[in-house]
Protein backbone atom coordinates (compact mmCIF):
# COMPACT_ATOMS: atom_id res chain seq x y z
CA UNK A 1 0.00 0.00 0.00
CA UNK A 2 1.30 3.32 -1.40
CA UNK A 3 1.98 5.94 1.58
CA UNK A 4 -0.60 8.94 2.32
CA UNK A 5 0.48 11.70 1.11
CA UNK A 6 0.06 14.41 3.74
CA UNK A 7 -2.47 17.03 2.78
CA UNK A 8 -1.23 20.53 2.69
CA UNK A 9 -3.10 22.96 4.61
CA UNK A 10 -5.90 25.37 2.93
CA UNK A 11 -6.09 22.73 -0.26
CA UNK A 12 -8.42 20.33 -0.57
CA UNK A 13 -7.08 17.35 -2.51
CA UNK A 14 -10.30 15.61 -4.56
CA UNK A 15 -10.44 12.77 -6.81
CA UNK A 16 -12.68 13.11 -9.95
CA UNK A 17 -14.46 9.56 -9.03
CA UNK A 18 -15.26 11.57 -5.27
CA UNK A 19 -16.82 14.58 -7.63
CA UNK A 20 -18.87 12.47 -9.77
CA UNK A 21 -20.09 10.95 -6.86
CA UNK A 22 -21.51 14.13 -5.35
CA UNK A 23 -24.56 15.49 -5.99
CA UNK A 24 -24.57 18.62 -9.04
CA UNK A 25 -24.95 21.50 -6.44
CA UNK A 26 -22.45 20.09 -5.04
CA UNK A 27 -20.30 19.29 -7.72
CA UNK A 28 -20.49 22.86 -9.47
CA UNK A 29 -19.31 24.10 -6.72
CA UNK A 30 -16.20 21.64 -6.14
CA UNK A 31 -15.60 22.76 -10.01
CA UNK A 32 -15.97 26.63 -9.02
CA UNK A 33 -13.15 26.06 -6.57
CA UNK A 34 -10.92 24.21 -8.76
CA UNK A 35 -11.01 26.60 -11.67
CA UNK A 36 -10.87 29.71 -9.49
CA UNK A 37 -7.32 30.09 -9.96
CA UNK A 38 -7.42 29.94 -13.97
CA UNK A 39 -9.84 32.57 -13.60
CA UNK A 40 -7.85 34.84 -11.54
CA UNK A 41 -4.62 34.68 -14.08
CA UNK A 42 -6.65 35.37 -16.68
CA UNK A 43 -8.23 38.33 -15.45
CA UNK A 44 -4.88 39.45 -14.24
CA UNK A 45 -3.76 38.52 -17.68
CA UNK A 46 -6.41 40.82 -19.30
CA UNK A 47 -5.71 43.80 -16.73
CA UNK A 48 -2.66 43.70 -17.79
CA UNK A 49 -3.59 43.36 -21.61
CA UNK A 50 -5.36 46.06 -21.23
CA UNK A 51 -2.98 48.45 -19.16
CA UNK A 52 -0.72 47.80 -22.55
CA UNK A 53 -3.00 48.80 -24.83
CA UNK A 54 -4.03 51.50 -23.02
CA UNK A 55 -0.42 52.68 -22.56
CA UNK A 56 0.77 52.21 -26.12
CA UNK A 57 -2.49 54.12 -27.44
CA UNK A 58 -1.60 56.85 -25.23
CA UNK A 59 2.26 56.89 -26.77
CA UNK A 60 0.81 56.32 -30.23
CA UNK A 61 -1.47 59.91 -30.11
CA UNK A 62 1.53 61.67 -27.86
CA UNK A 63 4.13 60.46 -30.22
CA UNK A 64 5.83 63.64 -32.18
CA UNK A 65 6.44 61.56 -34.99
CA UNK A 66 3.94 60.22 -37.83
CA UNK A 67 3.06 56.79 -36.93
CA UNK A 68 0.59 55.15 -40.10
CA UNK A 69 -0.40 52.23 -41.03
CA UNK A 70 -0.77 51.59 -44.75
CA UNK A 71 -2.50 49.14 -47.09
CA UNK A 72 -0.49 47.44 -50.11
CA UNK A 73 -3.37 49.10 -51.97
CA UNK A 74 -1.72 52.50 -51.32
CA UNK A 75 -4.47 54.08 -48.70
CA UNK A 76 -3.47 54.88 -45.08
CA UNK A 77 -5.56 52.76 -42.56
CA UNK A 78 -4.86 54.67 -39.66
CA UNK A 79 -3.04 57.35 -38.47
CA UNK A 80 -1.53 58.99 -35.33
CA UNK A 81 -2.76 62.65 -34.46
CA UNK A 82 1.13 63.79 -35.18
CA UNK A 83 0.23 63.88 -38.80
CA UNK A 84 -2.39 66.40 -38.52
CA UNK A 85 -0.17 68.19 -36.28
CA UNK A 86 3.02 68.42 -38.97
CA UNK A 87 1.18 68.24 -41.89
CA UNK A 88 -1.80 70.15 -41.14
CA UNK A 89 -4.63 67.98 -43.00
CA UNK A 90 -7.59 66.59 -40.99
CA UNK A 91 -6.76 62.81 -40.50
CA UNK A 92 -10.29 61.94 -42.36
CA UNK A 93 -8.82 63.79 -45.17
CA UNK A 94 -5.48 62.13 -45.68
CA UNK A 95 -7.40 58.30 -44.66
CA UNK A 96 -9.15 59.08 -48.26
CA UNK A 97 -6.57 59.90 -50.81
CA UNK A 98 -4.01 57.91 -52.14
CA UNK A 99 -1.18 58.32 -50.04
CA UNK A 100 0.90 59.17 -53.22
CA UNK A 101 -1.46 62.07 -54.33
CA UNK A 102 0.61 64.02 -51.43
CA UNK A 103 4.35 62.99 -52.37
CA UNK A 104 5.82 65.47 -53.95
CA UNK A 105 5.90 64.64 -57.94
CA UNK A 106 10.00 64.76 -57.83
CA UNK A 107 9.70 61.86 -55.26
CA UNK A 108 6.75 60.02 -56.16
CA UNK A 109 8.87 57.49 -58.82
CA UNK A 110 11.14 56.89 -55.77
CA UNK A 111 8.28 56.44 -53.48
CA UNK A 112 6.52 53.92 -55.42
CA UNK A 113 9.54 51.82 -56.05
CA UNK A 114 10.30 52.04 -52.63
CA UNK A 115 6.58 50.48 -51.33
CA UNK A 116 7.25 47.90 -54.40
CA UNK A 117 10.46 46.79 -52.65
CA UNK A 118 9.09 46.88 -49.44
CA UNK A 119 5.93 44.74 -50.07
CA UNK A 120 8.25 42.26 -51.83
CA UNK A 121 10.88 41.93 -48.99
CA UNK A 122 10.94 39.47 -46.70
CA UNK A 123 10.40 41.07 -43.12
CA UNK A 124 13.03 43.74 -44.11
CA UNK A 125 12.80 47.31 -42.49
CA UNK A 126 13.19 49.77 -44.86
CA UNK A 127 14.47 53.36 -44.68
CA UNK A 128 14.00 55.94 -47.37
CA UNK A 129 13.21 59.86 -47.26
CA UNK A 130 10.13 61.87 -49.29
CA UNK A 131 9.09 65.01 -49.34
CA UNK A 132 5.16 65.45 -48.08
CA UNK A 133 3.21 68.34 -49.00
CA UNK A 134 0.88 69.69 -46.26
CA UNK A 135 -1.84 71.90 -45.93
CA UNK A 136 -0.25 75.21 -46.34
CA UNK A 137 1.46 74.36 -49.85
CA UNK A 138 4.88 74.00 -48.46
CA UNK A 139 6.43 70.80 -48.54
CA UNK A 140 7.57 68.72 -44.98
CA UNK A 141 10.63 66.31 -45.51
CA UNK A 142 10.00 62.72 -44.09
CA UNK A 143 12.53 60.32 -42.57
CA UNK A 144 10.65 57.16 -43.02
CA UNK A 145 11.12 53.49 -41.30
CA UNK A 146 8.51 50.72 -42.59
CA UNK A 147 8.15 47.25 -41.96
CA UNK A 148 5.57 45.11 -44.23
CA UNK A 149 2.91 42.62 -42.94
CA UNK A 150 2.80 40.43 -46.50
CA UNK A 151 -0.27 38.61 -44.91
CA UNK A 152 -2.44 41.75 -43.85
CA UNK A 153 -0.87 43.69 -46.91
CA UNK A 154 0.39 46.34 -44.48
CA UNK A 155 2.80 48.34 -43.76
CA UNK A 156 3.96 49.42 -40.73
CA UNK A 157 5.25 52.74 -41.00
CA UNK A 158 7.05 55.87 -39.08
CA UNK A 159 7.60 59.19 -40.24
CA UNK A 160 9.62 62.21 -38.80
CA UNK A 161 9.62 65.52 -40.05
CA UNK A 162 13.24 66.67 -40.87
CA UNK A 163 13.12 69.76 -42.59
CA UNK A 164 14.53 71.33 -40.92
CA UNK A 165 17.75 69.23 -40.41
CA UNK A 166 17.34 68.93 -44.72
CA UNK A 167 17.18 72.81 -44.97
CA UNK A 168 20.44 73.04 -42.28
CA UNK A 169 22.00 70.28 -44.52
CA UNK A 170 21.28 72.22 -47.73
CA UNK A 171 22.33 75.51 -46.17
CA UNK A 172 25.87 73.74 -45.12
CA UNK A 173 26.49 72.41 -48.25
CA UNK A 174 25.48 75.87 -50.47
CA UNK A 175 27.82 77.51 -48.00
CA UNK A 176 30.72 74.66 -48.77
CA UNK A 177 30.23 75.44 -52.75
CA UNK A 178 29.98 79.11 -52.45
CA UNK A 179 33.45 78.62 -49.91
CA UNK A 180 34.79 76.57 -53.00
CA UNK A 181 34.01 79.41 -55.48
CA UNK A 182 35.75 81.87 -53.50
CA UNK A 183 38.43 80.29 -52.85
CA UNK A 184 38.66 79.11 -57.17
CA UNK A 185 38.24 83.36 -57.72
CA UNK A 186 40.57 83.86 -55.24
CA UNK A 187 43.33 81.24 -56.92
CA UNK A 188 42.51 82.87 -60.27
CA UNK A 189 42.79 86.04 -59.07
CA UNK A 190 46.02 85.52 -57.55
CA UNK A 191 46.99 83.83 -60.70
CA UNK A 192 46.60 87.35 -62.73
CA UNK A 193 47.79 89.23 -59.71
CA UNK A 194 51.07 87.47 -59.98
CA UNK A 195 51.23 87.79 -64.18
CA UNK A 196 50.34 91.56 -63.69
CA UNK A 197 53.36 91.69 -60.73
CA UNK A 198 55.46 90.06 -63.62
CA UNK A 199 54.23 92.08 -66.75
CA UNK A 200 55.20 95.38 -64.67
CA UNK A 201 58.44 93.68 -63.41
CA UNK A 202 59.62 93.03 -66.81
CA UNK A 203 58.49 96.74 -68.11
CA UNK A 204 60.19 98.49 -65.41
CA UNK A 205 63.58 97.06 -66.43
CA UNK A 206 62.82 97.82 -70.02
CA UNK A 207 61.14 101.06 -69.13
CA UNK A 208 64.97 103.11 -69.35
CA UNK A 209 65.82 101.33 -72.66
CA UNK A 210 62.81 100.39 -74.40
CA UNK A 211 60.41 103.85 -75.32
CA UNK A 212 57.71 101.18 -76.81
CA UNK A 213 57.79 99.34 -74.00
CA UNK A 214 56.57 96.35 -76.29
CA UNK A 215 60.30 94.01 -76.49
CA UNK A 216 59.78 92.11 -73.61
CA UNK A 217 56.23 91.20 -74.16
CA UNK A 218 57.26 90.14 -78.20
CA UNK A 219 60.19 87.73 -76.59
CA UNK A 220 57.80 86.33 -74.71
CA UNK A 221 55.36 85.31 -77.78
CA UNK A 222 58.19 84.76 -79.80
CA UNK A 223 59.81 82.57 -77.06
CA UNK A 224 56.11 80.45 -76.72
CA UNK A 225 56.20 79.67 -80.30
CA UNK A 226 59.33 78.62 -80.82
CA UNK A 227 58.90 75.97 -77.49
CA UNK A 228 56.10 74.70 -79.20
CA UNK A 229 57.41 74.38 -82.41
CA UNK A 230 60.30 72.09 -80.85
CA UNK A 231 57.42 70.15 -79.35
CA UNK A 232 57.74 71.44 -76.16
CA UNK A 233 54.70 70.26 -73.30
CA UNK A 234 51.78 73.06 -73.44
CA UNK A 235 52.86 73.68 -69.67
CA UNK A 236 56.22 75.06 -70.55
CA UNK A 237 54.95 76.77 -73.33
CA UNK A 238 53.01 78.34 -70.83
CA UNK A 239 55.88 79.50 -68.65
CA UNK A 240 58.49 80.43 -71.12
CA UNK A 241 55.57 82.88 -72.41
CA UNK A 242 55.24 83.96 -68.89
CA UNK A 243 59.28 84.26 -68.15
CA UNK A 244 60.81 85.09 -71.29
CA UNK A 245 59.42 88.88 -70.80
CA UNK A 246 61.84 88.75 -67.49
CA UNK A 247 64.86 87.91 -69.29
CA UNK A 248 66.59 91.68 -68.77
CA UNK A 249 65.14 92.14 -65.17
CA UNK A 250 69.16 92.79 -63.73
CA UNK A 251 69.25 95.88 -65.77
CA UNK A 252 67.31 97.23 -63.06
CA UNK A 253 71.06 97.50 -61.64
CA UNK A 254 72.88 98.79 -64.48
CA UNK A 255 73.38 102.40 -64.19
CA UNK A 256 71.73 104.75 -66.65
CA UNK A 257 74.99 106.39 -67.85
CA UNK A 258 76.00 102.60 -69.29
CA UNK A 259 72.58 101.83 -70.20
CA UNK A 260 71.20 104.74 -72.11
CA UNK A 261 74.91 105.24 -73.71
CA UNK A 262 74.21 106.29 -77.67
CA UNK A 263 77.97 105.26 -78.41
CA UNK A 264 80.01 101.84 -78.01
CA UNK A 265 80.99 100.93 -74.76
CA UNK A 266 84.36 100.69 -73.54
CA UNK A 267 85.48 97.36 -72.37
CA UNK A 268 84.93 98.39 -68.49
CA UNK A 269 81.73 99.49 -69.48
CA UNK A 270 80.90 96.15 -71.18
CA UNK A 271 81.62 94.53 -68.11
CA UNK A 272 79.28 96.11 -66.20
CA UNK A 273 76.72 95.63 -68.27
CA UNK A 274 76.88 92.34 -68.53
CA UNK A 275 76.70 92.10 -64.92
CA UNK A 276 72.91 92.11 -65.81
CA UNK A 277 72.78 88.37 -66.15
CA UNK A 278 73.59 87.37 -62.78
CA UNK A 279 71.57 90.77 -60.83
CA UNK A 280 68.77 89.20 -62.65
CA UNK A 281 69.20 85.64 -61.01
CA UNK A 282 69.75 87.66 -57.57
CA UNK A 283 66.13 89.33 -58.20
CA UNK A 284 64.41 86.56 -59.33
CA UNK A 285 65.68 83.43 -57.15
CA UNK A 286 64.54 82.40 -54.40
CA UNK A 287 61.11 81.70 -55.49
CA UNK A 288 58.60 78.39 -55.25
CA UNK A 289 57.24 79.84 -58.52
CA UNK A 290 57.61 77.64 -61.39
CA UNK A 291 57.14 80.66 -64.16
CA UNK A 292 60.17 82.65 -61.33
CA UNK A 293 62.40 79.64 -61.41
CA UNK A 294 62.29 79.63 -65.31
CA UNK A 295 62.92 83.58 -65.50
CA UNK A 296 66.04 83.12 -63.27
CA UNK A 297 67.48 80.37 -65.58
CA UNK A 298 66.81 82.69 -68.79
CA UNK A 299 67.94 85.53 -67.09
CA UNK A 300 71.28 83.57 -66.54
CA UNK A 301 72.06 81.59 -70.37
CA UNK A 302 69.92 84.12 -72.62
CA UNK A 303 73.23 85.87 -73.40
CA UNK A 304 75.48 82.33 -73.68
CA UNK A 305 76.08 81.42 -77.37
CA UNK A 306 76.52 77.89 -78.54
CA UNK A 307 80.07 77.73 -79.39
CA UNK A 308 80.97 78.56 -75.20
CA UNK A 309 81.98 82.29 -75.99
CA UNK A 310 79.25 83.78 -74.24
CA UNK A 311 78.71 85.03 -70.85
CA UNK A 312 78.43 84.67 -67.70
CA UNK A 313 79.55 81.45 -67.58
CA UNK A 314 80.87 80.49 -71.24
CA UNK A 315 78.46 77.67 -70.97
CA UNK A 316 77.95 75.64 -74.80
CA UNK A 317 75.65 73.49 -76.49
CA UNK A 318 73.29 71.42 -74.67
CA UNK A 319 74.92 72.69 -71.36
CA UNK A 320 73.14 75.82 -71.60
CA UNK A 321 69.33 75.22 -70.77
CA UNK A 322 66.94 75.00 -73.75
CA UNK A 323 65.15 78.11 -72.34
CA UNK A 324 68.04 80.39 -72.36
CA UNK A 325 68.81 79.02 -76.26
CA UNK A 326 65.33 79.88 -77.37
CA UNK A 327 65.35 83.44 -75.78
CA UNK A 328 68.53 84.18 -77.31
CA UNK A 329 67.67 83.57 -80.69
CA UNK A 330 64.35 85.55 -79.75
CA UNK A 331 65.98 88.50 -77.72
CA UNK A 332 68.22 89.07 -81.00
CA UNK A 333 65.56 88.90 -83.39
CA UNK A 334 64.11 91.43 -82.12
CA UNK A 335 66.47 93.83 -81.23
CA UNK A 336 67.19 93.29 -85.08
CA UNK A 337 64.01 94.20 -86.68
CA UNK A 338 63.04 96.66 -84.09
CA UNK A 339 65.35 100.40 -84.20
CA UNK A 340 66.77 101.41 -81.15
CA UNK A 341 68.35 105.38 -80.67
CA UNK A 342 71.58 104.09 -82.41
CA UNK A 343 70.22 101.68 -85.13
CA UNK A 344 67.95 101.36 -87.38
CA UNK A 345 65.41 98.19 -87.46
CA UNK A 346 67.00 95.46 -89.95
CA UNK A 347 64.73 93.87 -92.38
CA UNK A 348 63.22 90.32 -91.81
CA UNK A 349 65.38 88.64 -94.47
CA UNK A 350 68.41 90.54 -93.14
CA UNK A 351 67.71 89.66 -89.45
CA UNK A 352 67.56 85.87 -90.75
CA UNK A 353 70.45 86.30 -92.78
CA UNK A 354 72.54 87.39 -89.44
CA UNK A 355 70.88 84.59 -87.43
CA UNK A 356 71.22 81.52 -90.07
CA UNK A 357 75.07 82.90 -90.29
CA UNK A 358 75.30 82.41 -86.64
CA UNK A 359 73.81 79.22 -86.64
CA UNK A 360 76.13 77.15 -84.56
CA UNK A 361 78.18 79.60 -83.40
CA UNK A 362 75.95 81.94 -81.36
CA UNK A 363 72.72 79.91 -81.73
CA UNK A 364 71.59 76.57 -81.68
CA UNK A 365 71.03 75.06 -85.17
CA UNK A 366 68.03 73.06 -84.07
CA UNK A 367 66.29 76.48 -82.39
CA UNK A 368 67.33 78.53 -85.74
CA UNK A 369 65.75 75.36 -87.92
CA UNK A 370 62.76 75.57 -86.08
CA UNK A 371 62.63 79.50 -86.28
CA UNK A 372 62.77 78.88 -89.55
CA UNK A 373 59.84 77.02 -89.72
CA UNK A 374 57.75 79.47 -88.17
CA UNK A 375 58.22 82.02 -91.12
CA UNK A 376 59.87 84.83 -89.31
CA UNK A 377 58.14 87.88 -91.03
CA UNK A 378 54.87 86.57 -89.19
CA UNK A 379 56.59 86.38 -85.68
CA UNK A 380 57.14 89.91 -86.62
CA UNK A 381 53.95 90.29 -87.02
CA UNK A 382 53.45 89.68 -83.22
CA UNK A 383 53.45 93.03 -81.96
FE1 LIG B 1 70.11 90.66 -71.91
Amino acid sequence: MPPKRPERKGITRVRLGEINGLPNQRRAAFAALALAPVGAAFRRFADTRRRLDAEVERLYDLSPDMIATVGFDGYFKRLNPAWEHVLGYPRAALLARPFIELVHPTDQEATRCEAARLAGASGDTVSFLNRYRSADGSYRWLQWNAHPDTEQGLFYAMARDVTIHKHAEEALEQQAELREQRITLGTRELDEAQRETLRRLALAAEYRDDETHEHTTRVGAAAALLARELGEADDFVRRIREAAPLHDVGKLGVSDTILLKPGRLTQDELVLMRTHTEIGVRILSGSDSPVLKLAEEIALTHHERWDGTGYPAGLAGERIPLSGRIVALADVFDALTHARPYKEAWTVDDAMREIRGSSGTHFDPQVVKAFERLHPASVLALA
